[in-house]
């Protein structure tokens, strides 16, 4: 009886000593490596704002805010508008545009379902403008890469990361940055 017992122990030890030994390769295996390397992020970056940046362009806005309030080209209920792909060329290969989904962490003017990982961002001018709390620039930074103000931030990375142009950070600035009557 005690002898099986021992037996049974020692197998059990040899059994679960090979599914270490599987983890481990697995873990080494060059294909890991590589996709932990593509995963991993740029380091922090910072911009400097574009000249013209800001905009009140009716649709330059309507395009930021197309990027704010959608997760991609193929999820959006309606079109985006002039200017703003639906879909983009990646390798010869067709695939929805990302947007912003900046409503998952952030409530705003019109956000339908918003998160609250971020804050606040409902008359972001009156409040953080126009008392001087934040600049122009300040803003065009967290959105390009939040990281130069906290390097633990939650916040996606969208410039350095190539997930959006310039042109389109701007625009998505100008629209936080917009007077809204929606509420
Ligand atoms: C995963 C959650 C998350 C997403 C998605 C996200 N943010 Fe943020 N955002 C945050 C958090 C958290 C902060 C607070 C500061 C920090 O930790 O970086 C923040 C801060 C900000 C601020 C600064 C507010 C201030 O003046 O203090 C702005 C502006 C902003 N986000 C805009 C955006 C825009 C635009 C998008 C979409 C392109 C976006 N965020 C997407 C989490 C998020």
């Amino acid at each position: 009886m005690r002898r099986g017992l021992v037996v049974a122990l020692g197998s059990l030890l040899v059994s679960s000593l090979a599914v270490a030994k599987d983890l481990r390769s697995a873990v080494e295996s060059p294909d890991a490596t590589k996709i932990l390397q593509k995963d991993k992020l740029p380091p922090p970056k910072k911009y400097k704002m574009p000249k013209g940046c800001m905009t009140t362009d009716k649709l330059a806005i309507e395009r930021g805010k197309y990027i704010f309030h959608n997760l991609n080209g193929k999820k959006a209920k309606t079109p985006p508008p002039p200017g703003l792909p639906k879909f983009v060329v990646v390798n010869g290969k067709k695939k929805p545009k990302q947007y912003g989904n900046c409503v998952a962490c952030h409530n705003i003017e019109g956000a339908k379902g918003p998160g609250n990982v971020g804050p606040d961002l409902h008359n972001y001018k009156k409040h953080f403008i126009d008392t001087g709390v934040r600049t122009y620039a300040y803003v065009y930074q967290q959105i390009a890469d939040a990281r130069i103000y906290n390097p633990k931030t939650h916040m996606t990375i969208n410039l350095t990361t190539g997930l959006f142009t310039p042109k389109e950070i701007c625009e998505i600035t100008s629209y936080v940055v917009s007077p809204k009557k929606e509420k």
